[in-house]
């Protein structure tokens, strides 16, 4: 069986050897035109004039378009048609596309946008969430407010208080390959558009309004992304829309490229977030209630910045059972970037306040951080994974999570329905009646496996045994401190936008029985097409080796939703798996009929077809049904079940199920610089019954590490008339192999998935990236160590931001 089976990326020769194609990579037709952004200089204002004369004249130079030449719609927004392809007169960000040059190289396109001479009338720029604030500078009328039970009243009653702020920094993608587009004219108007895209179908839309064409005049197609994790969702668009609507206008073929600094200058990046926290609890450091009040800088166009903001809501609890909570977000529009996606969409902010949480109340009562988080966890898993689902199981992996189980072992504090009561048994009259085992958007959680997690991860992490050496180890070294820290993962799986959680697949079988897949995910290293042939092969039961992966095309699989939200194995490995048992139940009938039995008794297997007691090739099999004209092409669909979400309400199932983690890292800071190291990570994580081990230790290794980079040295700087300071490598720190811990040891918790996925597999892409929060909880350790007082560690956690961490905590 090729489910579950450690294979390496299908790609991974290609990419080490460097014969991956990227969109870079495809050779281009005679002619092909190079575009260049010209772009806006100052953060907020007018255009008064605009010369391009010297632009028209520069070498290379072929032509040069402001919005006045767009033919028809002026708008590259994935939501509201509020971000125009080219500024029509106001100016919103220092880095706004204002014109565009062709010209017959890069290099000739690039520096002619340089020489454009534009005049503006200047206006302050709204930059900061002070700005914001007084300005009334937002995205929907007011705040949005997420409430459970009697907030005011549970924390008034607490029997202990307190309040505080973190402030986290946003984060640049870094993908190593930037955002890069190419546009091939065809005859009566129609256009191919190859894109670095997470979402094919968004650049296919896009591109037929603005060449005023329906969807089907347009063909897009993508092979791979050199990653794109959340950045290439919709900030491709721009790329894609310039090159089509140049390309219509000179029937030549174009380009585009961002170098890496205007990459970072024009594109949108993760949102920074200030997080202010008022929480009431009781003397073991059980939250009784909180009040968490959001503030994000969105930019200056909204792109996916509701969402983005709704999903930091929904994981204001992360791992814990809050009884009493009110969460507010305000999203703010300032002139910067237009903050987009980026792994966890959100997730991380709304979980790293609660983390700042629990260690302020485990500071206040001297309580070791991972006992306080232990017991305000939800209730243990209620739900068991039955086998009656679509996926084939490995014995070993079928679950052992039976409540009884764990009732057993300790580790289930209280079964559903009683978990509010049982768990605060008539201790606090401030505890709500219906303290039930829900999230603060209400959705009952049945599948928590934390429990258990923990206890395995703080057993082979060794956590209480190295807390003791440190505390020693720290009251005899005055210079170098070490801290280390626990942290659980909750992260709920499925897009919040019900309708996007689709997919299609289409899938052809050959008269020599090769087979040709194709799917509306897109690959992006993560490794989905992998993953996705695993399921192809294994419903065919032949090597993974007959599969042709092949490049996504919205000619081929249309109406697709983006590879985001971690859920492209769930929905696009369902759909493929229906594409191929469609072809294999049309293969085994006309078999069934030939010789003479029962369509069960045929059977694929380890490269064969059994029927009754003869035994044929797959392809000797599939030669067959094509001589009896058996239709050996199919396409596949899946919709997830059970999901609804009212956003405007809070109010429902927006997740199909969650994905777990816990992590323990452990670091050693300088008290006199700040410089500080990761000594040892230890991770857990829940993939469920895993598709592919090694792609999903791929993702758990490397997630957590862009997860500790945006926490610790990645740091984004705007001075104060809006220019983005840190727009390249030399100023913007992104982790190097160095940086990665010393001892890393990663760990799957296989357990198959109580929900009916795929193979009862979870999405793996973006939990581990907010395992890399006990980094910072790890440095915020190391700083206490150092004095009496809450350090208060802000992000990212800079040497100068440790730094200033080490003294407040001696204070
Ligand atoms: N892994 C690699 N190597 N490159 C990427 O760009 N993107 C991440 C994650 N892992 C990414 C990655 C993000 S943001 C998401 S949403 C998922 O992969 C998307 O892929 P999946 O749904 O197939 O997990
Ligand atoms: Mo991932 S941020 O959902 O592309």
């Amino acid at each position: 069986m090729s489910v579950a089976k450690p294979l390496p990326h299908d790609a991974a020769r290609l990419h080490v050897t460097g014969q991956a194609r990227y969109v870079d990579d495809i050779p281009l037709p005679q002619g092909t035109l190079h575009l260049a952004f010209g772009v806006s200089r100052i953060a907020r204002g007018q255009i008064k004039a605009m010369t391009l004369e010297e632009v028209k004249t520069a070498p290379g130079v072929v032509a040069v378009l402001t919005a006045d030449d767009l033919p028809f719609a002026n708008d590259v927004s994935p939501s509201v048609h509020d971000e125009p392809l080219l500024s029509d007169g106001p100016v919103h960000y220092m880095g706004q596309p204002l014109f565009v040059v062709a010209a017959t190289s890069h290099r000739a396109a690039r520096m002619a946008a340089r020489l454009g001479n534009i005049t503006y009338i200047e206006e302050t720029p709204i930059l900061t969430i002070e700005d914001a604030l007084a300005a009334d500078a937002r995205f929907e009328d007011g705040p949005r407010v997420y409430e459970k039970g009697r907030v005011d009243a549970a924390l008034t009653q607490a029997p202990h208080r307190l309040q505080g702020r973190i402030e986290m920094g946003g984060q640049e993608h870094f993908y190593l390959e930037g955002q890069a587009a190419l546009a091939l004219p065809q005859e009566g108007g129609d256009m191919v558009v190859q894109s670095s895209t997470q979402h094919p179908t968004e650049i296919q839309h896009k591109v037929a309004e603005a060449l005023g064409v329906p969807m089907h005049a347009v063909r897009v197609e993508i092979r791979r992304m050199g990653g794109g994790f959340g950045g290439k969702e919709s900030q491709g668009n721009a790329l894609a829309v310039a090159c089509a609507v140049v390309a219509a206008q000179s029937g030549r073929p174009c380009k585009m490229r961002y170098d890496r600094d205007d990459d970072m200058i024009i594109t949108g990046k993760r949102h920074d977030f200030r997080i202010d926290y008022d929480v009431g609890y009781d003397a073991q450091g059980r939250i009784l209630g909180i009040d968490f009040t959001h503030y994000t800088r969105c930019g200056w166009a909204q792109d996916l910045s509701l969402p983005v903001a709704d999903r930091a809501m929904l994981h204001a609890d992360n791992a814990y059972l809050l009884p009493a909570a009110r969460i507010t977000s305000h999203r703010l529009r300032t002139n910067m970037q237009s903050a987009t996606a980026f792994r966890g969409f959100g997730g991380p902010q709304g979980m790293l306040g609660i983390e700042r949480v629990m260690d302020h109340v485990a500071h206040a009562l001297g309580r070791d951080g991972a006992e306080v988080r232990r017991i305000n966890y939800y209730a243990a898993m209620t739900e068991s994974a039955d086998a009656s689902g679509g996926g084939i199981f490995d014995p070993k992996k079928q679950p052992t999570l039976s409540t009884e189980d764990l009732a057993s072992r300790g580790a289930v504090r209280a079964s559903s329905g009683s978990g509010g009561s049982a768990r605060f048994g008539g201790a606090y009259s401030a505890v709500p009646e219906d303290a039930e085992n829900t999230t603060p958007y209400s959705m009952p959680v049945t599948d928590f496996i934390l429990h258990e997690m923990t206890d395995q991860l703080l057993d082979t992490a060794d956590y209480d045994r190295r807390k003791a050496d440190l505390a020693r180890w720290n009251a005899q070294n005055e210079t170098l401190k070490k801290g280390i820290a626990f942290s659980p993962v909750k992260f709920g799986i499925s897009f919040t936008l019900t309708h996007l959680n689709q997919a299609g697949a289409l899938v052809h079988v050959y008269q020599d029985g090769s087979i040709h897949l194709n799917h509306g995910g897109t690959e992006m290293g993560q490794g989905l097409f992998q993953k996705v042939a695993q399921v192809a092969a294994a419903r065919f039961g032949v090597n993974v080796a007959a599969v042709k992966i092949t490049a996504t095309d919205t000619g081929k699989v249309p109406n697709t939703s983006a590879t985001a939200a971690s859920s492209g194995s769930d929905l696009n490995g369902m759909a493929v798996q229906a594409a191929c048992s469609t072809i294999r139940d049309r293969i085994a009938a006309c078999l069934a009929e030939l010789h003479g039995c029962s369509v069960e008794e045929v059977v694929f297997d380890g490269g064969d077809v059994r029927v009754g007691g003869v035994q044929m090739s797959f392809a000797k099999a599939v030669q067959t049904a094509y001589e009896n004209r058996v239709s050996l092409s199919a396409t596949g669909f899946y919709k997830t079940p059970d999901v609804a979400w009212d956003r405007i309400a809070g109010k429902g199932r927006p997740f199909f199920y969650f994905a777990y983690g816990a992590a323990v890292s452990e670091v050693v800071i300088d008290t006199r610089t700040g410089e500080n190291r990761l000594l040892r990570v230890d991770l857990l994580h829940d993939a469920g019954a895993s598709l592919n081990p090694a792609l999903d230790i791929g993702q758990i290794e490397g997630g957590f590490v862009q997860g500790a980079g945006w926490l610790t040295t990645e740091e984004l700087v705007w001075d104060d008339t809006g220019r983005l300071r840190t727009h390249a490598p030399s100023t913007y720190k992104i982790p190097a192999c160095s940086d990665r811990p010393a001892v890393f040891n990663v760990a799957l918790w296989n357990a198959a998935n109580p929900a009916r996925t795929v193979y009862r597999s979870k999405a793996v892409g973006e939990p581990p990236f907010m395992l890399g929060i006990s980094a910072h909880l790890a440095l915020a350790d190391a700083c206490s160590a150092c004095g009496p007082h809450f350090p208060d560690l802000q992000a990212p956690a800079t040497a100068e931001e440790v730094l200033r961490a080490v003294g407040r905590a001696r204070g």
